[in-house]
C-alpha cells in the first residue's frame, strides 16, 4: 500500500464533497488501486464555518501557500475558483513539480496554455476532469476510450442551470425571469447569473473539450457565445409544436481541419437523444470517425458528483506520480500542436428558426431569398420560418433588414 498526501485549496461546495467522498470510499479505493489517500491539509479563508464534514484537528489552515510549499504534500487540489488567485496557486504548485487537480473551467479557458506548458516544463501534470460535465467522465472517455478516433463533432448540454430553466419553461409554461428567480432561491443559479445564462460557462467548457479533441489550447475568442437570457415562452411553445426542444448547445465540429465552435440556444428534434436531457443534467454527444456516435450523461455539477470527478483525477495523479510518468496524457493531449485554424463565425453554416412578430412573412421570405437563404417551411400560424442551411454571415445581413425578428439555431444533426 502506497500513501499519497493531498492538500486541498478551497473548502467550499466541491472541496467539502471531495473530502466527504474520500472519507466514505477511501478504503474501497485503496483496495482497488493500492493507493491510500491522506487529506493532509485543507486551506480556506474561512475555517470556522461548518461544511457538514468533520476533519481532524490541525488539518484546516487559512494559508494556502503553506499547503503548496509543504514538502510532505504530494498532490495539490485547486478548488478556490476564479482566474486570479487560482492561477497563482496552480502555477506555484506546478513549478514545485507537484501535480494539480482542478475543477476550474474558467481558469483553463483563460490560462490553459500557460498552465499546460508550465506542467510540461516541470515534468508534472494538471488534471481537470471535473471542469467539463461535473461528474461525467467525458474528457477521460475522449482521451482514453476514443483515442483512436478523429473527433468529427461534439454537441454538449454543459450548463445545468440553463437546462433546468429551459426544462421548467417547457413543462410549466412559466416565463424565464420567474424560473431564474426560483433557480437562484434554490441555489442552482449563481447571483449574478450572467456566466451561466449568457452562455459563458458553456463556452469555457466547450473550449476545454475542443482543446482536447483537436490538440491545442483554444482561445475563448474562437467560441462565439449566446445564452438564454430573456428567451420568450412563445419560442419554447412554437418549438414544441414543431417537434423540437430548445437546448443551450455547445457545438464543436471539424470542418476539413478547421475547428468550428459556438454556443447558442438551439432547436433540437425531439427524436434526438440529447433533447431528452432535462432538469439540471448535462450530456455530451461525441462522434468519432471510427466509433460513430457516443453519448455521456449525468450530473454536471453539485458537491458529490463534482467531487467524484476530482477524486478520479487525484487517483490518476497519484498513480502517475508513483509510476514517475512525468508529463501525463492530460497535458500532452492539450499540446499536440501550437495552434489550430478556426472557422470564422460568419462561415458557420446552420439552419435557423425565425419568428417575425410584426413583419409579413412574404416580405420576410423575399429578404431571406435575396441573401441566399433557402426556406424549408413557413408556419403561418406562429409567424415562423424554418430555413435551410446558410452561412451565419448571410443570416446577420438578412436580420439587419428584418428588424425585430427572433432568430434561434436549428440543428438536425446531419
Ligand atoms: N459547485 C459545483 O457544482 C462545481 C461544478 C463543477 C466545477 N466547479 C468548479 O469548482 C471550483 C470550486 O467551486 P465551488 O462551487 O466549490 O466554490 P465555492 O463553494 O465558492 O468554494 C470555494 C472556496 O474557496 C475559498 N477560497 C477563496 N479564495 C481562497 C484563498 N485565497 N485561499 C483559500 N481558500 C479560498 C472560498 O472562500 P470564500 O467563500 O470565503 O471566498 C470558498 O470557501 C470552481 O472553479 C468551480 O467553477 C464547481
Amino acid at each position: 500500500m502506497k500513501e499519497i498526501r493531498i492538500g486541498i485549496l478551497g473548502f467550499g461546495t466541491v472541496g467539502a464533497g471531495v473530502v466527504e467522498g474520500i472519507q466514505k470510499n477511501g478504503t474501497l479505493m485503496a483496495g482497488r488501486t493500492g493507493i491510500h489517500l491522506v487529506v493532509e491539509k485543507i486551506a480556506d479563508l474561512d475555517i470556522t464555518t461548518d461544511r457538514g464534514i468533520a476533519v481532524p484537528d490541525g488539518v484546516l489552515t487559512t494559508d494556502a501557500m503553506s499547503v503548496i510549499n509543504d514538502p510532505s504534500i504530494d498532490v495539490i487540489v485547486e478548488l478556490v475558483g476564479g482566474t486570479t488567485i487560482a492561477r497563482t496557486f496552480t502555477l506555484e504548485a506546478l513549478k514545485l513539480g507537484k501535480p494539480v487537480i482542478t475543477a476550474n473551467k474558467a481558469l483553463l479557458a483563460d490560462h490553459g496554455e500557460e498552465i499546460y506548458k508550465t506542467a510540461r516544463e516541470h515534468h508534472t501534470g494538471i488534471y481537470y476532469e471535473a471542469a467539463v460535465g461535473g461528474g461525467i467522465p467525458v474528457l477521460r472517455s475522449q482521451r482514453d476510450g476514443l483515442v483512436g478516433n478523429r473527433i468529427e463533432s461534439i454537441y454538449g448540454i454543459l450548463n445545468g442551470t440553463c437546462n433546468y430553466i429551459l426544462t421548467r419553461m417547457e413543462r410549466e409554461g412559466l416565463p424565464f425571469d420567474s424560473i431564474l428567480a426560483d433557480a437562484q432561491a434554490l441555489g442552482y443559479a449563481e447571483t449574478p447569473p450572467d456566466l451561466d445564462i449568457d452562455g459563458i460557462d458553456t463556452a469555457h467548457k466547450a473550449v476545454v473539450l475542443a482543446s482536447m479533441a483537436y490538440g491545442a489550447p483554444v482561445p475563448m475568442e474562437a467560441c462565439p457565445a449566446k445564452g438564454i437570457r430573456g428567451l420568450a415562452e412563445s419560442e419554447i411553445e412554437n418549438a414544441d409544436a414543431l417537434g423540437y426542444r430548445i437546448k443551450l448547445l455547445a457545438i464543436i465540429k471539424d470542418n476539413a481541419g478547421e475547428v468550428e465552435l459556438s454556443v447558442e440556444p438551439t432547436l433540437v428534434p425531439k427524436t434526438h437523444m440529447i433533447s431528452s436531457v432535462s432538469d439540471s443534467f448535462n450530456a455530451v454527444f461525441v462522434k468519432g470517425d471510427i466509433v460513430d456516435d457516443t453519448m455521456y450523461y449525468g450530473r454536471g455539477a453539485g458537491r458529490l458528483p463534482t467531487g467524484s470527478a476530482v477524486i478520479g483525477d487525484i487517483m490518476e495523479a497519484a498513480a502517475d506520480k508513483l509510476h514517475n510518468v512525468g508529463t501525463p496524457v492530460s497535458v500532452t493531449m492539450m499540446l499536440q500542436r501550437d495552434t489550430l485554424d478556426y472557422y470564422p463565425e460568419g462561415n458557420i453554416e446552420k439552419r435557423c428558426y425565425l419568428r417575425f412578430p410584426q413583419a409579413n412573412l412574404k416580405a420576410a421570405a423575399e429578404v431571406l431569398e435575396k441573401h441566399g437563404i433557402g426556406i424549408a417551411s413557413v408556419e403561418e400560424s406562429f409567424s415562423v420560418i424554418l430555413t435551410q442551411r446558410a452561412k451565419e454571415s448571410a443570416f446577420v445581413a438578412a436580420m439587419a433588414e428584418l428588424g425585430d425578428a427572433i432568430r434561434l439555431r436549428l440543428e438536425d444533426f446531419e
